[in-house]
């Protein structure tokens, strides 16, 4: 797996005019950050040795190497999702090529159901912790050593850059709701009486990404910070049928102030 890794690594390096220190997994509520990389080099995932295998949605996924404003950036578009079929190992096997390369910080996004009563559609929420809810460990198995057999998490979202973030919400005018993300397996969104579990539980909101990916950040001794764009309300009373297109509609309608939050938090990191 080691060898692997620095196979991809190598690989990717020999494009490489730069050394970012920053990677940024283009999630959901993000994807118009990508415009806004400049002096760009693309690589498609399908061209990469060892990455993982494409489904449809994973053929279109590339890694972008460039500037966001005066910052040298590597930013994946596309990420593979555990729900598609792909197991942890190939989940979280990008973050790994990026500890390889030298990255430091990971910028993160997602979309996600709010279980908190306070949030509405359309809130960004900064997210503070998470609970792990996938049916597999994506450090299971032999201990790769970027890190130890058993990692501490007790800080996995950093708190500096949490503030930071706090402080240009604040300058910027944007509302910005702090709070535990759980993440489940999917494909399924939650029945209510799952929406009322992870409440119970501690989560304000749930998703199907982003837990195994920081994990593994973690582990290889990446700092992360992350956002979830709520899309739609797991609260009683406010429960109504979810679609796909409706969570990529208010996620393209939070789009603008999220780009806004990264796009500042980068540059100021
Ligand atoms: N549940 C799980 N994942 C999601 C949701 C949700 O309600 N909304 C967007 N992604």
């Amino acid at each position: 797996m080691l060898e692997q890794i620095q196979e991809t690594a190598a690989f990717i390096r020999k494009s490489m005019h730069m050394h970012p220190e920053t990677a940024i997994i283009l999630g959901t509520g993000l994807g118009s950050l990508a415009d806004e990389i400049t002096c760009k080099t693309e690589i498609a995932y399908a061209d990469i040795p060892h990455f993982p295998v494409s489904t449809v949605e994973g053929h279109k996924g590339k890694l972008i190497f460039g500037k966001l404003g005066d910052k040298d950036v590597m930013a994946m578009q596309g990420r593979f999702h555990y729900y598609e079929g792909y197991s942890m190992k190939e989940v979280t096997y990008p973050v790994r090529v990026m500890r390889e390369l030298g990255i430091k910080t990971l910028f993160v996004s997602n979309a996600a159901g709010g279980t908190n009563p306070a949030f509405s559609i359309g809130d960004l929420m900064v997210i503070t912790d998470h609970i792990n809810y996938f049916p597999e460990h994506p450090l299971r198995g032999k201990n790769i050593p970027y890190g130890p057999r058993f990692p501490d998490m007790s800080e996995a979202y950093d708190k500096a850059l949490i503030a930071r973030a706090d402080a240009i919400a604040r300058e910027k005018g944007i509302k910005l709701q702090h709070g535990v993300y759980i993440g489940t397996q999917g494909p399924t969104f939650e029945t209510p009486a799952e929406y009322r579990l992870f409440h119970l539980m501690g989560a304000d909101a749930v998703g199907m990404s982003t837990v195994p990916e920081v994990i593994v950040a973690n582990h290889c001794g990446i700092k992360v910070f992350g956002v979830s764009v709520i899309t739609d309300l797991g609260v009683e009373g406010k429960i109504v049928e979810v679609s796909h297109e409706e969570v990529q509609r208010a996620a393209d309608d939070a789009q603008p102030k999220m780009t806004t939050i990264m796009r500042e938090l980068i540059n100021r990191a």
